[in-house]
C-alpha cells in the first residue's frame, strides 16, 4: 500500500546523520545497536524520586511541563541513552476523554469504570486543550536534547487503554474488558474506535510538537485469543499507523504488542511498523528467523536479569546482541525497568552493548 512508502524529509537529513537511533529505524547500519530502556525515567533513579516527591498527584506531575521535561532528560544526562522518551502516561487519553483518572499512592491507577454501552457513548470528544502541557513538554525537551539523541513520543494501544477504562484499574488478566468485549462486542467496538481516533490525533500532535519517533504500547496484548487479537489489537494498531502515515508518510513507528508470541508475524504483516518491540519471552533465535528483515527488532532483555546483574546479565545481553548482529536492532528491555534495579547494572549494560560483545 502506498501509505507505507517512506519519503525523505530533507529538513531532517542533517540531524538524522548524527542520531544512530534514527539511522537504524531508517534502515541504515550502525557499529553497535542504539539503546534506550522502557520506563527509563522512573523510580529506580534517585533524581526522579526527588522531583516526584514535589507532586502528590501523578497526573499533575505529567501535566507540569517543567517537571516532565526535566524527568525526560534525567536518564539522558546520567546514561547518555540514544533516545529520550517523553515523560507522560498512557492514561492521559482516558483523562482527555473526560473519564476520571487518579493514581493512588502505591496502588496504581484508578478510573471510574465504564460498565455500560451508555458510559462509552457518554465519553467526551478528545480534549487537545487538556493535553496541551504534553505538547509544551515536547517543545521544551526538543530544545534541550543532545544532538545525537532521538526523541520518542508514545500512546497506549486501544486494547490496553480500554482494559483500564473498563476495569477502572490494573488487573492481572484483564478479565473485565475481555468479558465486556464478549458480551457487548458492538459497544466495545465503539470504545476501540474512539480510542483509535483519539490516538491518531494525539500521535500526530506529538509529531507536530517535535517527537521523531512514536511507540504504541500494547502491554496486555498477550491475553487475547487469535480472533480477539486480530480484532482488538492488530486491527486498531494498523488503523492508527495508517492514520498517522496519511499525514506523515515518513513517520517512524514502533509497535510493542507485549505477549503476542506466535501472532507476531501476522501482526507485522497487518500493521507494518518500522520496528517491533519484542518482550522477554520471545526466543531471539526464532525472532531472527521469523521477523521480516525490513522490520527493526527492539528489545528484549528480561528486566529481572537487569535487576540480578552479574554473569546472568552479561550472558543474556550477549545472546540478544549475537542473535541480531546481521540486522537492524535497537537494544531495550522486554518490559519496563523495575524500580529496584541498581544503577550500576544499567551502566554495565550500556557499556556491554556499546562494546558490541
Ligand atoms: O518510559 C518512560 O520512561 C516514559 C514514561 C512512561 C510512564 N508510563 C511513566 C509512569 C510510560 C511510557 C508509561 C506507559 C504506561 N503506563 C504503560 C505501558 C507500558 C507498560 O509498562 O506496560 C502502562 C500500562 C501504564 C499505566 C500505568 N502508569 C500503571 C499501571 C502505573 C502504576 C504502576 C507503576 O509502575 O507505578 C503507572 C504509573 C507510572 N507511569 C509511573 C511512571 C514513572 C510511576 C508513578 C510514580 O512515580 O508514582
Amino acid at each position: 500500500m502506498d501509505c507505507f512508502v517512506t519519503a525523505p524529509r530533507p529538513s531532517l537529513e542533517k540531524t538524522e546523520k548524527t542520531k544512530p537511533f534514527l539511522s537504524v529505524l531508517d534502515g541504515r547500519k550502525t557499529a553497535t545497536p542504539p539503546i534506550w530502556l522502557m520506563r527509563q525515567a522512573g523510580r529506580y533513579l534517585p533524581e526522579y524520586r526527588e522531583l516526584r516527591a514535589k507532586s502528590t498527584n501523578f497526573l499533575d506531575f505529567c501535566y507540569s511541563p517543567a517537571l516532565a521535561a526535566e524527568v525526560t532528560l534525567q536518564p539522558i544526562r546520567r546514561f547518555g541513552f540514544d533516545a529520550a522518551i517523553l515523560f507522560s502516561d498512557i492514561l492521559v487519553i482516558p483523562d482527555a476523554l473526560g473519564q476520571d483518572v487518579r493514581f493512588e499512592a502505591g496502588e496504581g491507577p484508578r478510573l471510574n469504570p465504564l460498565t455500560t454501552a451508555a458510559d462509552i457513548e457518554d465519553l467526551a470528544e478528545l480534549s487537545l486543550d487538556r493535553l496541551a502541557p504534553v505538547f509544551e513538554t515536547i517543545d521544551r525537551v526538543k530544545g534541550a536534547l543532545p544532538a545525537q539523541t532521538a526523541f520518542i513520543g508514545f500512546c497506549g494501544a486501544p486494547w490496553t487503554v480500554a482494559s483500564y477504562m473498563i476495569a477502572g484499574r490494573g488487573t492481572p488478566d484483564q478479565a473485565p474488558a475481555r468479558l465486556f468485549a464478549y458480551r457487548e462486542p458492538d459497544a466495545f467496538q465503539i470504545l476501540i474506535d474512539k480510542l483509535v481516533e483519539a490516538s491518531i490525533v494525539y500521535l500526530k500532535a506529538q509529531i507536530k510538537a517535535g517527537v521523531e519517533v512514536v511507540q504504541i504500547f500494547d502491554s496486555w496484548a498477550g491475553v487475547l485469543p487469535t480472533a480477539e487479537f486480530e480484532r482488538w489489537c492488530a486491527l486498531p494498531i494498523a488503523q492508527i499507523i495508517a492514520g498517522v502515515r496519511k499525514d506523515h508518510p515518513d513517520a517512524r513507528i514502533i509497535a510493542f504488542p507485549r505477549g503476542a508470541t506466535t501472532h507476531l508475524p501476522q501482526f507485522i504483516a497487518h500493521t507494518h511498523p518500522n520496528a517491533i518491540g519484542l518482550d522477554t519471552a520471545v526466543d531471539p533465535a526464532w525472532a531472527a528467523q521469523e521477523i521480516p528483515r525490513e522490520t527493526v527488532i527492539q528489545g528484549h532483555l528480561d528486566p529481572l536479569v537487569l535487576l540480578a546483574g552479574g554473569k546472568a546479565q552479561s550472558a543474556a545481553v550477549a545472546r540478544i546482541l549475537s542473535a541480531y548482529r546481521e540486522r537492524g536492532q535497537i537494544f531495550n528491555l522486554g518490559h519496563g525497568i523495575l524500580p529496584e534495579t541498581p544503577i550500576a547494572h544499567v551502566e554495565a549494560l550500556i557499556e556491554q552493548v556499546r562494546s558490541g560483545a
